[in-house]
């Protein structure tokens, strides 16, 4: 089966504002396309990459999701850095991941264009390009409208899907805990990620109005090579439980 990558980007006045992506068949392309041109709102820019993948691993879907709710920001971010702890990430990384996107990870200010590659035992951040960091790319799920059907009706949102499925290629690919929030501004749950407990949606991770956001992916950094390779570069479908349906 020939499969292809089809990813879309929009800016306005050279600011990133959309990005998605799919991994369909070769006949599905032209409905891909238009609804993927339906997805960004405001922009002066759109981009679309439709790229033949010469190989695409399937795997199962098999993280539990969990979700939990708090009164305040500094309750949700204390849960989030126990999670990342109980995941292995000794507390003083784990401290300095959770500061770096509370204060903003680019070190000229504001958000990246990808995640934080954060090393577990030094505390040192591993991505080439700080202000750019690493993008986690060409992965799609194989079912994604029954699996989107299965999260709405479970009262997840079109992000957990996507969210869900960068998550789980991330620890495919030998990231040991990610940590996320969204840099929209509307947009306050976020998460923690790991083999050992799974998807855990927290909320809130920030304040409402709060623009900063982000990922960090806690790496061990023996390999650091072959992690980014698979994050950018190696084809994920990723075929879903019934538990997520
Ligand atoms: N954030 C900010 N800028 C981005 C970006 C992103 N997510 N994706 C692309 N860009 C901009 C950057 O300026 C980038 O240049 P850089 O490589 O120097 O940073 C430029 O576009 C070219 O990007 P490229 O890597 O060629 O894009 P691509 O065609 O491979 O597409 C996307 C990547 C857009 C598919 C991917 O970034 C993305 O958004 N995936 C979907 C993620 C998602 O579903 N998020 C929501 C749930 S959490
Ligand atoms: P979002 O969840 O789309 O709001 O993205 C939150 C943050 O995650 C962004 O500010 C980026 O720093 C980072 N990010 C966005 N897309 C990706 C990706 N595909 N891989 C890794 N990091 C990303």
């Amino acid at each position: 089966m020939s499969l292809l990558s089809v990813r879309m980007r929009a800016s306005l006045k050279g600011k990133h504002v959309s990005g998605a992506e799919r991994i369909v068949q070769e006949e599905d392309i032209p409905l891909t396309l238009c609804e993927l041109l339906k997805r960004p709102g405001e922009h002066d820019f759109l981009k679309l990459t439709v790229e033949r993948l010469e190989e695409v691993e399937e795997l199962e879907f098999d993280l539990p999701v969990s979700s939990h709710r708090f009164e305040s920001v500094k309750e949700g971010r204390e849960f989030a850095l126990a999670k990342l702890v109980e995941s292995g990430v000794p507390e003083r990384i784990a401290r300095e991941g959770v500061g770096l996107l509370s204060k903003g990870a680019n070190p000229k200010g504001g958000n990246m264009r990808g995640a934080v590659l954060l090393d577990v035992e030094t505390g040192k951040r591993l991505e080439p390009d700080p202000e750019r960091g690493i993008r986690t790319v060409r992965v799609d799920w194989k079912d994604r409208s029954a699996v989107r059907e299965g999260l709405l009706k479970r009262g997840f949102t079109e992000r957990t899907l996507d969210a869900l499925a960068i998550a789980f290629k991330n620890l495919h690919c030998g990231v040991l805990a990610e940590l996320c929030w969204s840099d929209d501004p509307d947009y306050i749950t976020g998460y923690v990620a790991s083999r050992k407990l799974g998807y855990v949606r927290i909320t809130p991770l920030k304040e409402e109005g709060d623009p900063l956001g982000g990922r960090v992916y806690f790496i061990r950094r023996e390999g650091i090579g072959e992690i980014i390779k698979c994050l950018e570069e190696r084809a994920v479908l990723i075929k879903s439980l019934p538990s997520l349906l």
